[in-house]
């Protein structure tokens, strides 16, 4: 209930960063993991985690050595996040700085990277920027996951960010529909 809350006021103070009233089901979690083959990689980012739904079941799947950065732009969340899991490192920056911050970490690719950002609230120029810094900091055969509302999908900025994916990855796979998020999501999963 309290991370409800917390998404409702993060919606009405920044409705396009945050894309979404209410945080993403466990169902869309478990959907959101399947097939990032996260046990065998190195170096995994979440790209705004929010309250952390998916940080949990990512953290779940990962060798302890493997180093794990989420990139959350709202400083109240990044801050809730680091406090709920100390394992994680939390960078309360935007994804389009994630090259340097990877490298003050010490890794010079990222194996798996997933997705919460709300891609379908914003601009073309944003969708390819944010898109593009993760593209380039995936390995060669790196994996990238992320949802889209059903409903919004077939709409412009969807369909936009639908062509995005296809011009920048080999692979694009898409799941069934997860009709116990609320709204209804798939998961687009790609392969670099
Ligand atoms: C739709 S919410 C998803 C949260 C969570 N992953 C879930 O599914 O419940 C989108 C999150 O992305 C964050 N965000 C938006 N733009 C961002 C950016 N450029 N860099 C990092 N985080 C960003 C927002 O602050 C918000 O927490």
């Amino acid at each position: 209930m309290r991370d409800r809350a917390k998404f409702l006021a993060a919606f009405a103070k920044r409705p396009f960063d945050t894309g979404s009233i209410t945080p993403s089901s466990a169902w869309l979690a478990q959907a959101m993991v399947e097939g990032m083959e996260l046990p065998d990689a190195d170096t995994v980012v979440e790209l705004g985690p929010g309250t952390g739904v998916f940080t949990r079941v990512i953290e779940g799947q990962l060798r302890p050595e493997a180093r794990f950065l989420c990139f959350e732009i709202n400083r109240d969340m990044a801050k809730a996040l680091s406090d709920r899991f100390p394992g994680v490192q939390v960078v309360n920056d935007s994804v389009e700085h994630l090259d340097r911050h990877l490298q003050a970490a010490g890794r010079k690719s990222v194996d798996s990277a997933i997705s919460g950002l709300p891609w379908a609230a914003f601009s073309p120029e944003r969708q390819a920027t944010l898109l593009d810094a993760t593209v380039n900091a995936l390995r060669p055969g790196g994996r990238f996951a992320t949802f889209a509302y059903s409903h919004a999908a077939w709409m412009p900025p969807g369909r936009r960010f639908r062509e995005l994916l296809d011009s920048r990855f080999s692979c694009v796979e898409t799941s069934a529909v997860v009709w116990r998020n609320v709204p209804p999501a798939f998961v687009y999963r790609c392969r670099k």
